[in-house]
């Protein structure tokens, strides 16, 4: 399968994909990491060839920022456009475009803790229980469809950094486990459903 990947940051997720495809331990292909941060590590995790970065301001503007990463995300040709650590929302117009193709991994829960600073709220809210989600991307933030969620446990003494860092260590093979269904054409979305080999998740 060929993947496209959006990130904004450190990459941890996008590393973590490519390392399975060199073990031969996911069966597909990066073909393209697109970020709204040109600064951003997870682009120098690829060759050059394989990066694309413009921010909203090069582009003249939010909407046209979104049209010009669909476009470019489109000629890449992806089976799934992959979300780790993209930090921006997408636009109904993108969100259309990839619509059933468009995965996203979220840092907690859902529906628990949307949006940003998830850890901190997991630890205000003395949850006993915390962890990652993959979803189905659709308009509504971090609201689509969730394909699979691992958990880790809080700690006493945890902060937000270390409550981040034990969840990260599952978002890893999480994510991994979901793109292997993806790839082998057993996942879809169905109605704003998640589905494995056509049964409701
Ligand atoms: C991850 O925790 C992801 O769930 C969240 O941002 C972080 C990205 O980490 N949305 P990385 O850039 O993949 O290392």
């Amino acid at each position: 399968a060929r993947l496209a990947i959006l990130a904004s940051g450190r990459g941890s997720n996008l590393q973590a994909i490519l390392d399975a495809i060199a073990a031969g331990a996911l069966d597909a292909r990066v073909v393209g990491v697109f970020s709204d941060r040109p600064d951003a590590q997870a682009l120098q995790r690829v060759p050059e060839a394989l990066r694309w970065s413009r921010t909203p301001k090069s582009c003249g503007g939010r909407a046209a920022f979104d049209a010009t990463l669909a476009d470019a995300v489109d000629a890449v040709e992806p089976d799934w456009v992959v979300c780790v650590g993209y930090m921006r929302i997408l636009g109904e117009d993108f969100v259309r475009r990839f619509h059933g193709r468009l995965l996203n991994i979220h840092p907690s829960l859902l529906p628990l803790y949307k949006g940003l600073h998830t850890h901190q709220r997991a630890l205000e809210a003395g949850d006993a229980e915390h962890g990652a989600s993959v979803h189905f991307v659709t308009a509504e933030l971090d609201a689509g469809a969730v394909i699979a969620q691992a958990r880790v446990p809080v700690r006493a003494g945890d902060d937000a950094d270390a409550l981040a860092a034990r969840v990260l260590s599952v978002e890893h093979p999480l994510l991994l486990q979901v793109l292997r269904l993806a790839a082998a054409g057993r996942l879809a979305e169905r109605n704003g459903q998640a589905t494995l080999d056509g049964h409701p998740l």
